[in-house]
């Protein structure tokens, strides 16, 4: 089949890893006889040194025209580089926000796994790494406080700040649906977490997801608290499949899950609309500290690759052949920088992309 994909490239260590994940993608198509057109489009600091904004009417156009966008990351060192001077609309993250706002991409799935391989790298004790993990952290992505009003204003000489947070009842049921047909697909349980007890947005958030549960008969749900989630996700990691939530708190505990796994250069993600459409990039950031020196992790891109192949284009095949490729490169000892441990072999990204060019289809 011919796939049409849209690179988004970005700063600081984007380029390298979207160009491994480039190399595996060209293999898979090679190998299972697809054709794919890859279009590049500029968003972030790259975009603005060459358009003076982060995100183009053209380059969310070209992402509309392709079936699936493959994006690495986006921003700087904010205290050094010269993007965050300009106003917050113009920095990188709001091209992010932009594009996943045009998009409406509004669920962004947040696998966070404990690799048996690299649980040595898992921060918390053996006693609860020992269980294993495998959690999917649906976040909603495209309302909240991210996109509620915000302003400030000085009053009386005294600056003050609002940010609002919104959610209609048919945003929240949009992103439940989501988050109970993905459960269906797992271990059929989902923890909706919320902050009930405090915000009225969370008690719409709570009682929607309950009418939506009703149409679920076989997955199990319930509710926790954005504080005691925070607490049970290093507590007791292996309780949980899959954890929906608003954008804000999913923004948060998605970086703590991925801390608990201790390899967050694993770890991948998929933001999608309502169509087979995605955009899908590495739950890491641009990680400007060690941007061209050819030591990233391109995994979490790669797997991002994966996810892109079962979920925009259904070639599970493919993304199986992806995600054992990985697993049979760890299992092998190899690791990049990030994931080293004692008597492991150390590779660069791009030894790290031709080893798994070279597993699929051996
Ligand atoms: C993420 C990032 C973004 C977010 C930033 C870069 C705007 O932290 O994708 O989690 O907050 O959504
Ligand atoms: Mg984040």
């Amino acid at each position: 089949m011919e796939l049409k994909i849209a690179c988004i490239a970005g700063d600081g260590i984007g380029p390298e890893i979207v160009r491994e994940a480039r190399k595996v993608l060209d293999k898979i198509a090679e190998c299972y006889d697809h054709e794919i057109k890859y279009t590049d489009i500029l968003m972030g600091g790259a975009s603005i040194d060459v358009h003076g904004v982060p995100l183009t009417k053209e380059a969310v156009a070209a992402a509309e025209a392709a079936d699936a966008v493959l994006m690495g990351s986006i921003g700087g060192d904010a205290s050094v580089s010269p993007w965050y001077k300009l106003p917050p609309n113009l920095r990188p993250e709001a091209g992010l926000l932009g594009i996943r706002k045009a998009l409406n991409l509004f669920a962004n799935l947040r696998p966070a796994v404990l690799y048996s391989e690299l649980s040595g790298a898992c921060p918390l004790k053996t006693e609860i790494s020992g269980k294993g993990f495998d959690m999917l952290i649906m976040r909603e992505l495209t309302g909240g406080l991210y996109f509620g009003e915000r302003k400030t204003v000085e009053e009386n000489g005294i600056r003050k700040a609002v940010d609002t947070l919104v959610y209609d009842e048919n945003e929240i049921r949009r992103i439940a649906v989501k988050g109970f047909d993905i459960a269906k697909k797992r271990k059929k349980k989902v923890t909706s977490v919320d902050k009930a007890n405090v915000l009225d947005s969370s008690r719409l958030w709570r009682s929607v997801v309950e009418e939506v549960a009703k149409g679920y008969p076989d997955v199990t749900l319930e509710h926790m608290l954005v504080d005691n989630c925070a607490m049970q996700l290093v507590k007791d990691p292996a309780q949980f499949d899959v954890i929906l939530t608003e954008n804000m708190f999913g923004d948060i505990l998605s970086d703590e899950a991925s801390m608990v796994t201790g390899s967050i250069g694993m770890l991948a993600s998929a933001s999608l609309n309502d169509t087979k459409f995605g955009l899908y990039e590495p739950s890491h950031g641009s990680a400007p500290d060690i941007a061209g020196k050819d030591i990233a992790n391109p995994i979490a891109t790669i797997l991002s690759a994966a996810m892109m192949l079962r979920y925009s284009f259904d070639l599970d095949k493919e993304a199986d052949a992806v995600e054992t490729a990985v697993k049979e490169a760890l299992k092998e000892g190899y690791r990049t920088a990030d994931i080293m441990s004692e008597g492991c072999r150390k590779v660069s990204c791009t030894k790290m992309g031709d080893l798994l060019v070279e597993k699929i289809c051996k």
